[in-house]
């Protein structure tokens, strides 16, 4: 519909929930009219269409109730992190607890959700710090999602001014289980812990924002405004308030949401912002200057006139100078205009103007701008599957084994190096002396790309999967363990093995013909083993 320009992105901006109500009244209706206005329609789907968890509620925790919508707790969709409860009264139920990660040496923290592959899901995570660590001021963090960062964590200047803060982006489902993770940059104090109050998903129709290709984007969202007013929306979207200057109109007409391909609320379109025939409509949105990045814009306009044969009016829409659109012709109906990657950078400012001898001003009843994010890589899904078999076959994995096993990049799994191409791919599978016990999955073989296998000094029970298909394999460490069975003769005819210890395990019979007289450092006896009858003939 409307010309599309590439571009880079940076950063985000928060959108901020009003906390409480303390003698600042203002500040406390806001916040009265978000949280009832939210529909239900959250719950009358079963998941994996929507989740709401109230984060750090604890395993026994009753669901809560915020205006329309219920929350659950956390427990169950994440195995790391503590909780804590914020003393702190007339808080918003969700954000009277939370939960934080203290271990410094994990990678990632991650909620696994399971979803319907392939969906489109909104996420957004809210945050109050609420002082819960006794601190001086929130912690830093960043936050990942789908194994791709989305942005860092700041809630300091929100915090400071009695806000929560949430972020919000809309994200393809790669697999049936979606992740949402946490995780120390390099701005995380050492002695403070990420932490996040509510984490929400919602399933999105098709048609919504259907012109970004969600295979290689993510829109995080920067700002919703329902202009002269505030909202209500069948997705759990936030339309926030927005007032300047500008006269405000009350629709006249009815709306119909279908309509809309991103299914606006009606009550976006209650109130509109205008200004006298003739004039120039200028509106300064959002009111924060934006990182120079591409955007996907959509605007919203109704004639807020009683319907008549003459109830419509016609404009053009340019941003920051630049035309956006000829001629919209707007009627009782509505209409809407979007741009999938518009370039925005620092102040926005939309004017609208009146055609020639139109008897009314523009108008202007809602907007989205949302950052069009690209996605930071793919792991080949089948090595994604073998590590999450590996890591089922584990009794007490690393903690940070969840989420993408590759990325982001430096948020990989501990003890797993992937290397980048058109896919990710893991190279390294390094647990020396991590106190693993269980067995190693079968899978093992499927990565196709190991060039190290290095499980030395850990409680591995049960068989040497076969691995006769790992043909960059250099090194194999299975030492000190307690692998029972025989020795795969497949290990003797990988093609670039360099090195293979087994010694101190409880591995029975001959040692294959393809190890012997190879030129492979191959170390098979047990130190400790002292009976004559040495479990591997030499
Ligand atoms: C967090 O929980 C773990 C186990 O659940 C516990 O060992 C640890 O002491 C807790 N950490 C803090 C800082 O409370
Ligand atoms: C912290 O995380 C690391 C890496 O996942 C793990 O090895 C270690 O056991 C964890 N520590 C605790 C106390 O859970
Ligand atoms: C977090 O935000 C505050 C307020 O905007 C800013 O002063 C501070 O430098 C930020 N912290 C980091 C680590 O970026
Ligand atoms: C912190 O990390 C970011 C992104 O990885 C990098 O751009 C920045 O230079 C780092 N800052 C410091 C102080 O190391
Ligand atoms: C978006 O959804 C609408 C309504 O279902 C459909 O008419 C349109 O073709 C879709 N556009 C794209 C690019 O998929
Ligand atoms: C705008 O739309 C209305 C209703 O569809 C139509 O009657 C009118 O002629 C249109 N105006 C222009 C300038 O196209
Ligand atoms: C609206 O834009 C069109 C095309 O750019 C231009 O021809 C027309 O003069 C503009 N109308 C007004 C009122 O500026
Ligand atoms: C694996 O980890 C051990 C201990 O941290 C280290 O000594 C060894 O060099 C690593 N091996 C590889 C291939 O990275
Ligand atoms: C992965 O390995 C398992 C067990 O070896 C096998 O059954 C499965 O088909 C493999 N999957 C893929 C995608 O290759």
């Amino acid at each position: 519909m409307i010309v599309s320009l590439m571009h880079l992105l940076v950063h985000l901006r928060i959108l901020n929930l009003i906390v409480f109500c303390p003698d600042n009244m203002s500040l406390c209706l806001l916040f009265l009219l978000w949280l009832v206005s939210i529909p239900l329609l959250a719950h009358s789907q079963p998941n994996p269409r929507g989740y709401l968890l109230n984060c750090g509620a604890g395993p026994t925790s009753e669901s809560v109730t915020v205006g329309n919508l219920k929350y659950t707790t956390d427990e169950g969709f994440i195995l790391v992190g503590n909780t804590s409860t914020i003393k702190q009264e007339d808080l918003v139920p969700i954000l009277a607890t939370l939960r934080y990660f203290p271990n410094k040496s994990a990678r990632k923290y991650c909620y696994s959700i399971p979803v319907i592959k392939g969906g489109k899901y909104l996420v957004r995570t809210t945050y109050y710090y609420g002082n819960f660590d006794g601190g001086k001021e929130p912690p830093v963090f960043d936050q990942i999602v789908e194994g791709t960062k989305w942005s860092v964590v700041n809630t300091t200047e929100d915090y400071a001014n009695g806000l929560s803060s949430y972020y919000e982006i809309v994200v393809h489902a790669k697999s049936k289980t979606f992740s949402v993770c946490l995780a120390r940059n390099n701005m995380t104090g050492s002695d403070s812990s990420p932490f996040i109050s509510a984490l929400e998903l919602e399933y999105l129709d098709d048609s919504v924002y259907n012109t970004t290709d969600f295979s290689k984007y993510a829109l995080s969202t920067v700002v919703r405004s329902s202009f002269g007013t505030s909202e209500d929306d069948k997705f759990n979207r936030l339309w926030q308030p927005q007032m300047d200057q500008n006269p405000i109109v009350r629709c006249k007409a009815n709306v119909t949401p279908s309509d809309f391909w991103n299914v606006p609320p009606a009550k976006a379109f209650h109130n509109s912002i205008t200004t006298s025939r003739g004039k120039q409509l200028h509106v300064k949105w959002p009111s924060w200057p934006l990182p120079s990045a591409a955007y996907y814009i959509a605007l919203y306009f109704q004639d807020n006139r009683n319907p008549s044969p003459f109830s419509w009016r016609v404009f053009n829409v340019s941003i920051n100078g630049k035309n956006f659109y000829s001629n919209v012709n707007v009627t009782t109906r509505g209409l809407t205009v979007y741009a999938p990657k518009w370039p925005l950078s620092g102040q926005t400012e939309i004017v609208m103007t009146p055609g020639q001898g139109v008897p009314v001003g523009p108008v202007i009843s809602a907007g989205e701008i949302l950052q069009v994010l690209p996605l930071g890589g793919m792991t080949l899904p089948r090595d994604v599957m073998a590590m999450n078999e590996l890591r089922r076959n584990f009794d007490n994995p690393p903690p940070d084994w969840s989420g993408d096993p590759c990325l982001p990049e430096g948020n990989s799994w501990t003890g797993v190096t992937c290397d980048g191409g058109k896919f990710f791919r893991v190279i390294t599978l390094n647990l020396t002396g991590a106190g693993i016990s269980g067995s190693l999955a079968p899978n093992i073989a499927n990565l196709t790309a190991l060039h190290h296998i290095w499980l030395g000094g850990n409680k591995l029970l049960g068989n040497i999967p076969e691995m006769g298909s790992l043909k960059e394999l250099q090194s194999l460490h299975l030492e000190k363990n307690q692998l029972e069975g025989s020795i795969p003769e497949s290990l003797g005819r990988l093609p670039k093995i360099r090195e293979i210890f087994l010694q101190d395990n409880k591995l029975e019979g001959d040692v294959p013909e393809t190890l012997q007289n190879t030129k492979i450092n191959i170390q098979l006896k047990n130190e400790v083993d002292s009976e004559p009858e040495s479990p591997v003939n030499m």
